[in-house]
């Protein structure tokens, strides 16, 4: 079969692992997919900057918007982040008959419903595990392997930055500049740290998770949002003597009202007991605890930030949008949800 042709938006510590997988793995993938998949372009700002070996020099263009209307594109990669240009070249590949497999937890929170659309006009996949907890599978068994039971509750420890300061401030006594220099000094918080310490991160992706979760729309301004900044080291001695430990939870709910059901989420510092199964979560990890009707309680946990682990699920959303590419079929991605009933937001 002629190999699926990729393109690559964005090549920093995700974009990169990507490569090197696709590189790897050429042989093992080409049999998943039942084709081989081609890198042919790889979108970065400043290509006098990339010195990843296994980036192909000649692949390198700063013009994404041309790479993603060539019109001979099959699969797009997005790991750029952040609103533009990244929802543009996204709209852009899907009309020019790409499938999409995107990581932007902040743009699919913001305005998935764009997207969304956008996909279903053009008959082709959209795919974004990769957005929520990293290396995680959670957006799919929300989707698909839940979706003939309940949802009623989603709690999240899904920031991996925030998770490391409040483990090291609960094991060392730290306070919070302490542990946010040490995780500066480890690479997991950014050099700004306020998507991720002041809750904005979590709110993106606690958007996402109830959206699948109850088959609705939310969008991050639907969240309520608290970070940890104003946690202190006492807030979190106190917790341990009540043997709790403090946790950054996505908390989304689906209430039944005379009304109807609703739907609410919120991001904020709880105490949790530490007899539950999301206290022991350590360092950067992540965790998504589900409560449904029908199954009870999961929990899903793993590596939620970092290359390696963001660029598995990638690469997962990959052969999935590949093959359906070779099928000429949709994937269960977001068909349905494009005219989904949106529920009501009730009181957090
Ligand atoms: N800054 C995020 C975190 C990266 O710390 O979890 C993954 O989205």
């Amino acid at each position: 079969r002629p190999p699926l042709r990729l393109a690559l938006l964005g090549c920093g510590s995700v974009g990169s692992q990507v490569v090197r997988l696709l590189r790897e793995q050429a042989d093992d993938l080409t049999a998943r997919v039942g084709a081989p998949i081609e890198l042919v372009g790889v979108a970065v700002r400043r290509p006098e900057l990339q010195r990843d070996a296994d980036v192909p020099a000649h692949l390198l263009t700063t013009d994404a918007a041309g790479l993603v209307s060539r019109g001979d594109i099959d699969l797009v990669v997005e790991v750029i982040g952040g609103i533009e240009p990244s929802r543009s070249l996204i709209l852009t590949a899907l009309e020019n008959g790409a499938s999409v497999v995107t990581a932007n937890k902040a743009l699919l929170a913001e305005d998935g419903s764009t997207l969304f659309a956008a996909a279903e006009k053009a008959g082709r996949d959209l795919y974004y595990e990769a957005a929520v907890a990293g290396a995680i599978p959670i957006l799919r068994p929300l989707r698909e392997s839940l979706a003939g039971d309940k949802v009623r509750r989603v709690l999240g420890i899904v920031n991996g930055t925030t998770n490391f300061i409040l483990d090291k401030m609960d094991t060392s006594g730290a306070g919070f500049t302490e542990a946010l220099e040490e995780a500066q000094d480890l690479g997991y918080a950014e050099a700004d740290p306020t998507a991720d310490v002041e809750g904005y991160d979590a709110a993106a992706k606690a958007a996402i998770l109830a959206s699948l979760a109850f088959h609705t729309r939310v969008t991050a301004a639907d969240v309520y949002r608290e970070g940890i900044s104003d946690v202190t080291a006492s807030d979190v001695a106190s917790a341990r003597e009540m043997d709790s430990v403090v946790k950054l939870l996505a908390i989304c709910e689906l209430t039944d009202g005379p009304d109807g059901p609703s739907v609410s989420a919120r991001v904020h510092p709880a105490m949790i007991p530490r007899s539950h199964p999301l206290a022991s979560v350590r360092e950067a990890y992540n965790a998504v605890f589900v409560e449904s009707e029908a199954a009870g309680q999961l929990m899903f946990y793993g590596p939620g930030a970092g290359g390696a682990p963001t660029a598995s699920a990638v690469l997962g959303d990959l052969v999935t949008v590949a093959r359906n590419r070779l099928m000429d079929v949709r994937g269960a991605g977001e068909s349905a949800y494009a005219q989904c009933e949106v529920l009501p937001m009730g009181s957090t």
